[in-house]
């Protein structure tokens, strides 16, 4: 079998080095009746996974202002054990702009793990009037990333 050249493989692995923001496993509730999980509830934990490190960097309240991109390379089932990564690409004035990779371990005994889904999001750092407010300076932060 003949594998595209400029095609990543699919991971058998989790990325190394990395934490992921969130990791969850999808219910019943979550999934249609053949078992294939609704993209809406996928979308709603990459938003969550993307604000954690746009929260961080906007050292406080984030609002998400547009899914720049978002590909369901594969489907997800109901007990796949979903890792959402999270790395910020730009930072604008008032704006963050995070890509979120999610990987399923479909069967975590056979350490089975694909690349099920990637997106890119952008946030606006709020203040508590929910206008947007400038990013502060990374030298004024606590918490780096
Ligand atoms: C987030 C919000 C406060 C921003 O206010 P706004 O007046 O629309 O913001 P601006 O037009 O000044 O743009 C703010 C930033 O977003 C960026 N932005 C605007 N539209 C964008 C788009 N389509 N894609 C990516 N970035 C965008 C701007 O470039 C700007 O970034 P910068 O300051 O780094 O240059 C406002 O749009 C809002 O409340 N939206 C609803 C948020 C929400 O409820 N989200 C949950 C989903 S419903």
């Amino acid at each position: 079998m003949t594998t595209p050249q400029n095609a990543a493989p699919n991971p058998t692995r989790l990325p190394e080095g990395k934490m992921p923001e969130l990791r969850v496993m999808p219910a019943p509730a979550d999934a249609n009746v053949y078992g294939d999980v609704f993209g809406g509830w996928i979308m709603a934990q990459v938003d969550i996974a993307g604000s954690l490190p746009a929260t961080r960097r906007a050292n406080g309240r984030v609002a998400t202002i547009a899914v720049n991109s978002f590909l369901f390379k594969q489907p997800v089932f109901v007990g796949d054990l979903l890792s959402f990564y999270a790395d910020i690409v730009r930072v604008g004035n008032t704006s963050i702009t995070v890509n979120v990779e999610v990987y399923a371990e479909r069967n975590r005994l056979q350490a089975d793990v694909v690349k099920v889904t990637e997106a890119q999001l952008t946030y606006v750092a709020t203040g508590p009037d929910r206008k947007p407010r400038q990013v502060p300076p990374i030298e004024s932060l606590i918490h780096r990333d």
